[in-house]
């Protein structure tokens, strides 16, 4: 019988567990750089939730929730930024990710937050409820996000006038995981224009 999978929300702190799955999910050093923006971003207060996703009592996949901002020209709108998401290698391609995103946005609707943004493949997130942020009239917090990987989620408290750009929270950019830098952004952009 396949075990059952749960979603569960823990604290944002950190833990040694979490941070084994989002390593070996991202293919780094225990402490690498990942770990450390979700390390920054729980020290400078942005973290606004984590969950983990649960099969046999071990953690097998994770999702954060930070908080940015929309700067729309009526005044400052608080959002969220969904990153990281990481599943383990040997779960992956069996829904566990899938669960992590509709549980990520249930959880940011229930904060009140009006939208849930990232950067990922939009082939993975656009049939998960994301869809293109520029498209909405957002702008990007650095050119170095491919377009077509910047994505948002609308959710029931947005309002129409909520545009403008999106300020990441200081621990992206102090861990430096922005978008994408040379040479993997000339090889993404290269790619987006042969599509
Ligand atoms: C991306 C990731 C979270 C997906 O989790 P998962 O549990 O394997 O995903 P699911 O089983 O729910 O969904 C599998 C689907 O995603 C697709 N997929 C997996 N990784 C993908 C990727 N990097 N880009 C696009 N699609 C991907 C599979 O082809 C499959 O397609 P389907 O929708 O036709 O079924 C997981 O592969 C992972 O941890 N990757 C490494 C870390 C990472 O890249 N995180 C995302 C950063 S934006």
């Amino acid at each position: 019988m396949v075990a059952p999978m749960e979603i569960r929300t823990v604290a944002p702190a950190v833990q040694p567990a979490v941070e084994q799955v989002v390593s070996a999910a991202f293919g780094e050093a225990p402490d690498g750089r990942v770990v450390q923006m979700m390390r920054a971003l729980e020290a400078g207060g942005a973290a606004r939730a984590s969950l983990v996703a649960v099969i046999d009592e071990q953690i097998v996949g994770h999702v954060g929730l930070s908080r940015g901002w929309v700067d729309a020209r009526r005044e400052l709108v608080e959002v969220l930024v969904l990153s990281p998401l990481s599943v383990r290698p040997d779960r992956q391609g069996r829904g566990v990710g899938t669960a992590l995103v509709a549980a990520a946005l249930e959880t940011a609707g229930d904060h009140g937050a009006p939208a849930v943004f990232l950067e990922g493949s939009p082939d993975y997130y656009g049939r998960r409820g994301f869809s293109s942020a520029s498209a909405l009239g957002f702008e990007r917090p650095s050119t170095r996000i491919p377009d077509p990987g910047f994505q948002v989620a609308l959710l029931a408290s947005y309002q129409r006038w909520m545009v403008g750009r999106l300020i990441y929270p200081e621990a992206f950019w102090t861990t430096d995981t922005v978008g994408l830098r040379d040479p993997e952004l000339e090889r993404v952009e290269a790619q987006i224009a042969s599509n």
